[in-house]
């Protein structure tokens, strides 16, 4: 596990922007795994601008997202389809047909998580995954208690996640208590993994991470045992190390 701490958030944004576009020019028809959240978004906004400045080009990428709410459809403006969409591919001249995203409103949402984990070995595996880490130290929605060697399911959030999330809905609208989500073995076989950490408030979590034990209560820690994990943070979330 490297661990790089930079001065500011932006530059966290622009270290993790610079190596998917090193993995995009080495290899156009990358796989590379994407994240939801605030965290990501800086990084967005930048591979937005190397597109536009030609720099990359996005047409024979696949993606996969890592999660998505159950029973929230792709169309509403809080579900990680809607999120991808307004703040990326809308943005790129990626073909919508290679972007993957768990489908939360499916009718049968573990059958989903079957599929979508057997598409994501069908497409060659993740060459690429970028990540967040949550305050209780979950990545994707595996919460802790996650099984180490777990693959993509449906997972309960946690009381904490749901506070964390309760903001984005509306007084009185539907809140999600699941969520489909790549499980931990499916991030373990990402050839390469980033994740991305700014603020204090992720600077628990990220001691968890980086310093504490490799356990079932911190998920983000099993990165300790990737061959090829990058953690970037700000100073901010490094406070705690
Ligand atoms: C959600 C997502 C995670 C993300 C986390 C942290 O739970 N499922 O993938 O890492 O939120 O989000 P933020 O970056 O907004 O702190």
């Amino acid at each position: 596990m490297e661990v790089i701490i930079l001065p500011t958030a932006k530059q966290v944004a622009c270290y993790g922007a610079d190596v998917c576009e090193s993995l995009i020019k080495t290899k156009p028809a990358a796989v590379l795994g994407l994240a939801t959240g605030s965290t990501p978004l800086a990084l967005y906004k930048e591979l937005i601008k190397y597109y536009q400045q030609q720099h990359i080009s996005f047409s024979q990428i696949t993606t996969f997202n890592l999660d998505e709410y159950v029973g929230v459809s792709a169309s509403h403006s809080q579900s990680y389809h809607y999120y991808m969409k307004t703040q990326l591919f809308d943005f790129i001249d990626i073909d919508p047909g290679n972007t993957h995203i768990p489908h939360g409103d499916a009718v049968d949402v573990q059958q989903e998580a079957i599929r979508y984990e057997q598409l994501i070995h069908e497409k060659g595996g993740i060459d690429l995954q970028l990540l967040g880490i949550g305050r209780n130290g979950h990545i994707g929605f595996n919460e802790p208690t996650s099984s180490l060697n777990s693959i993509t399911r449906v997972k309960a959030l946690t009381n904490a996640t749901k506070a964390d999330n309760q903001r984005f809905f509306g007084l009185g609208e539907y809140q999600p208590t699941h969520a489909i989500t790549m499980g931990i073995k499916t991030i373990m076989q990402a050839r390469q993994v980033l994740l991305l950490a700014t603020g204090t408030n992720k600077a628990q979590a990220v001691k968890a991470m980086i310093e504490g034990p490799v356990c079932a209560m911190c998920p983000a820690s099993c990165l300790q045992l990737h061959q090829y994990a990058t953690i970037v943070l700000d100073q901010q979330a490094a406070s705690e190390l």
